[in-house]
């Protein structure tokens, strides 16, 4: 059964609070709490002199009363002593800015002096609490990001270049830095890119070279990496095999670090879950942000940080009564294990006194810790069922990060968006209740019926020829626009578009239009494919002898030729979608191509979730994320077990109200 925990601070409270703390904790039926991971200015008062009789005492508290412990290292904040003696840890970000002290994350990944400090505390922690069975888990540092353009960053990248190209002809090469007159006779002539903000759709002042950048990006992400790596071999040879190790990521929508790489160094996937900081408030997104995360590993994962009350630390926005519940069981139904929230009681102190925990800042339980106990009590009478369920998946989504960096660095059309475009296809299967796995592109694909591939951008041989298998094997793969465009060093292949996959795709991009502030433009179904419209880019394609056009464009340059295209490869077929579409396009095209891949889909309300889950039995999970009841057909008899009632026909929610449902007998969604 999914847990339920909390980040709590006790560093920030008096001594004397703490018991009544770790009571209400387990009253509410919390059976985990995190702890320490800002802590260091605590931990090691002053260089080399540890401090943990106030973290042992803490956990006695907690542990006494049945809690585990997910114990974070501490290095998202140095403290001031540490910055002084070296203020070359602080990192100059893109813009040559130094992140300097009194906010925190203001440490360069690369520099040896954070190193050192880092080992000495990570070491000491792991003596003291490596073999402690009352710790479960370590949260290495929080939420890894920041770039940096200090000289040790630069020299790091000069190696981490080398590494990767070998000599310098070779990256001369692969850049094409014939371009400019940027040709250089040494990797020290290389210089880090000026990167401050990408101009919105314009002519930079400052426009690196686009391999350059990416290299630049890849090896950011390879820093924080490394970083991590360095706190892993710490800890691994100190602590006891029933310790896991772990870190919170950031969910889908941050895009600086690889986390298909990063996800390889750690036991369990982790991450922060603030549905309300996507401000369009859109259902798919804690969903995909879910699906991304389970995908890493492909297995369930932690969240923790879940969002409990306001978020924001200037301006607030609330969720709405019900809501902290309703993200719960979405969170997990899409494969959480454990959910912590964020945090135990708002701070009285510091930037995020305006950041809501489960205690207000007075500490006196009130109606969020009420809510919390009552969703503990309720997830225990569904325990059995959810034990072990896990959401069947008969869809992926291919989530590639050089793509997503290289349209970083050349956004091309407002309407390419990655995130969004990703956002937008995941969210028209979903609404068919089709459940999605987010991969990395390198993925096995074979048990997937139909295969996503929004936003592939960067391809090489090897991607090309497994998709190829794929779908020659029977698989049904979407591909839109602005496939293949990119070679893995963010070159443009000298073949038409979409190059390496031209061949699978069927079709030849001949023409390209990109508008800015644009019209929709008109398509209209044929054989059975779905009228629609494209935003701001659009394709002219040729198709090959076999395929055929699924719609054709009605106006703009293009108007008659294809605006979709299917093309038959082996037993299977690729799709490719010559433009960008809209959320309406692309529902009614998903809601065409699903059930011709085999897959059942099902007629949800708008603003319904349905998640199938397999465990002991076939679990439905329905989620109104929506301010108003809503009836949900049902095509057999259900149980809801969180109710206790029997529904024949159909189910009405109330407004984001939550029903498990067992058994199902005809599945919404083909099993895999
Ligand atoms: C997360 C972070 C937490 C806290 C929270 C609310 O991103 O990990 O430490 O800052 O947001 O702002
Ligand atoms: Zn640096």
């Amino acid at each position: 059964m999914a847990r339920l925990g909390v980040d709590y601070y006790p560093e920030q409270w008096p001594r004397a609070r703490w018991e009544q703390d770790a009571d209400l904790m387990a009253e509410a039926g919390i059976s985990i709490v995190r702890i320490a991971e800002f802590a260091w200015s605590e931990l090691e008062p002053s260089p080399g002199t540890f401090a943990f009789d106030w973290l042992d005492e803490a956990i006695d508290l907690l542990a006494a009363r049945g809690l585990a412990i997910v114990l974070g290292t501490p290095t998202a904040a140095p403290p001031a002593w540490l910055v002084e003696a070296h203020p070359e840890i602080l990192p100059r970000r893109a813009d040559r800015r130094l992140h300097g002290f009194g906010h925190r994350r203001h440490y360069c990944p690369n520099q040896p002096a954070m190193h050192a400090a880092t080992r000495r505390i990570v070491a000491a922690l792991g003596e003291h609490y490596g073999k402690d069975e009352r710790i479960e888990a370590w949260q290495i540092d929080n939420e890894l990001m920041g770039r940096c353009t200090c000289d040790a960053c630069l020299a790091r990248f000069h190696d981490w270049l080398r590494g990767r190209y070998g000599s310098i002809d070779a990256l001369n090469e692969s850049w094409g830095t014939v371009f400019w007159s940027q040709r250089y006779d040494d990797f020290a002539q290389v210089p880090l890119p000026e990167l401050g903000q990408v101009p919105p759709y314009g002519f930079g002042r400052e426009a690196p070279s686009p391999s350059l950048a990416l290299d630049y990006r890849r090896f950011t992400s390879d820093s924080h990496i490394a970083f991590l790596r360095l706190q892993v071999g710490e800890l691994r040879p100190r602590i006891g095999p029933q310790q896991r190790i772990t870190t919170n990521l950031m969910g889908f929508k941050f895009a600086e670090i690889d986390y298909h790489a990063l996800s390889a160094e750690i036991d369990v996937v982790a991450w922060d879950n603030y549905p309300l900081l996507d401000p369009t408030g859109r259902w798919s997104s804690p969903a995909l942000a879910a699906d991304a995360m389970r995908g890493l590993k492909r297995a369930p994962f932690w969240v923790l940080e879940q969002q409990t009350g306001a978020v924001g630390w200037e301006v607030l926005r609330t969720p709405r009564r019900g809501q902290m519940r309703l993200h719960s069981y979405q969170a997990i139904a899409h494969g959480a294990e454990l959910v912590s929230y964020f945090r135990w009681r708002t701070a009285r102190f510091g930037t995020e006194q305006h950041w809501y925990g489960v205690l207000d800042a007075h500490g006196r339980p009130g109606r969020r810790y009420h809510e919390l106990a009552e969703l503990g009590r309720e997830l225990e009478q569904v325990a059995g069922a959810l034990d072990g369920a896990e959401p069947v998946s008969v869809a992926a989504l291919l989530h590639d990060y050089d793509s997503r960096f290289a349209l970083q660095i050349q956004p091309t059309n407002p309407s390419l968006g990655y995130e969004e475009t990703v956002q937008r296809h995941y969210e028209a299967v979903r609404r068919l209740g089709v459940g999605v796995d987010v991969l990395a592109p390198t993925a096995p694909l074979s048990e997937y019926r139909l295969v996503v591939a929004p936003n592939l951008y960067v391809v090489d041989e090897a991607l090309a020829a497994a998709l190829h298998g794929y779908v020659e094997a029977g698989g049904t793969l979407v591909l839109a626009p602005r496939a293949g465009v990119k070679d893995r060093c963010n070159v443009v292949p000298e073949l038409p578009f979409p190059a390496l996959l031209a061949g699978l795709a069927g079709v030849e991009v001949v023409d390209v239009a990109s508008v800015l502030d644009a019209d929709p433009v008109q398509f209209a179904g044929v054989d059975g494919g779905p009228d629609g419209a494209f935003h701001g880019w659009y394709e002219q394609v040729e198709p090959a002898a076999d395929a055929r056009a699924l719609a054709i464009y009605e106006d703009g340059e293009f108007a008659e030729t294809p605006a979709i295209v299917s093309h038959p490869v082996g037993d299977g077929r690729v799709l490719y979608v010559a433009g960008a579409a809209d959320q309406a396009t692309l529902d009614r095209l998903y809601r065409a191509v699903a059930p011709e891949a085999g897959i059942a889909v099902a007629e949800l309300p708008d603003g319904v979730e349905c998640i199938q889950l397999r465990g002991a039995e076939t679990l439905l999970v329905l989620l109104n994320h929506a301010d108003e009841e809503r009836d949900v057909p049902l095509d057999g008899g259900r149980r809801d077990l969180l109710a206790g009632v029997d529904h024949d026909r159909s189910i009405r929610l109330a407004p984001f109200g939550v029903a498990v449902l067992a058994p199902v007998r005809a599945a919404i969604g083909a099993e895999k």
